[in-house]
């Protein structure tokens, strides 16, 4: 293996042992690029749910229709594989139950709250990454509906 081989996969490596500890600036083009074979469920996962709310932002801002119902795959997250093997258990399990329950929230609301209810879920992402994942946060707090 030559010299810039190596280096390419020091650089794949890094990228995908840093996304909790580092912050790196995720935006859809480099979710894109950072969609490889051997990424961990939960990493997949995030990204989905990060194009999600991004998407989810827009449209509420703009008070366009959501649909009723919140996506499938979010009761993924509890049981998917994860980079790290700590995060797991009772806390990180009502940490994303709770993250569920507050999107589904968003979905059924009828009283005109959702910009309240999507910071709320906003909130939730905050919350867990606090505890599991700290590197995006920065990156999440954009998601903010002001
Ligand atoms: C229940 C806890 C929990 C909730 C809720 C949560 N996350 Fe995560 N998130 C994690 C963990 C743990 C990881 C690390 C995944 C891994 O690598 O296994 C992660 C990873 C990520 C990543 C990095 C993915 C990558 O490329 O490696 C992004 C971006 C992210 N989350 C955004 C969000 C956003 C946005 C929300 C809310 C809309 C959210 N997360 C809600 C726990 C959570």
């Amino acid at each position: 293996m030559d010299l810039k081989n190596l280096l390419i996969l020091f650089l794949i490596a890094n990228l995908a042992i840093s996304a909790c500890n580092n912050n790196p600036e995720i935006d859809s083009s480099s979710s894109e690029q950072m969609m490889t074979g051997s990424d961990a469920e939960l990493a997949i996962i995030m990204r989905q749910i990060h194009d999600d709310a991004k998407r989810l932002k827009k449209q509420i801002s703009n008070s366009n229709s959501i649909g009723d119902e919140a996506p499938g795959y979010l009761k993924e997250i509890i049981g998917a594989v994860t980079t790290d093997s700590t995060v797991e258990g009772p806390v990180f399990e009502a940490f994303a139950q709770t993250y569920i329950n507050n999107i589904q929230a968003i979905y059924t609301d009828t009283s005109g709250s959702q910009k309240d209810l999507f910071n709320e879920a906003i909130a939730t992402c905050i919350d867990c990454h606090g505890e599991f994942c700290p590197g995006p946060v920065k990156t999440i707090k954009k998601l903010y509906i002001k």
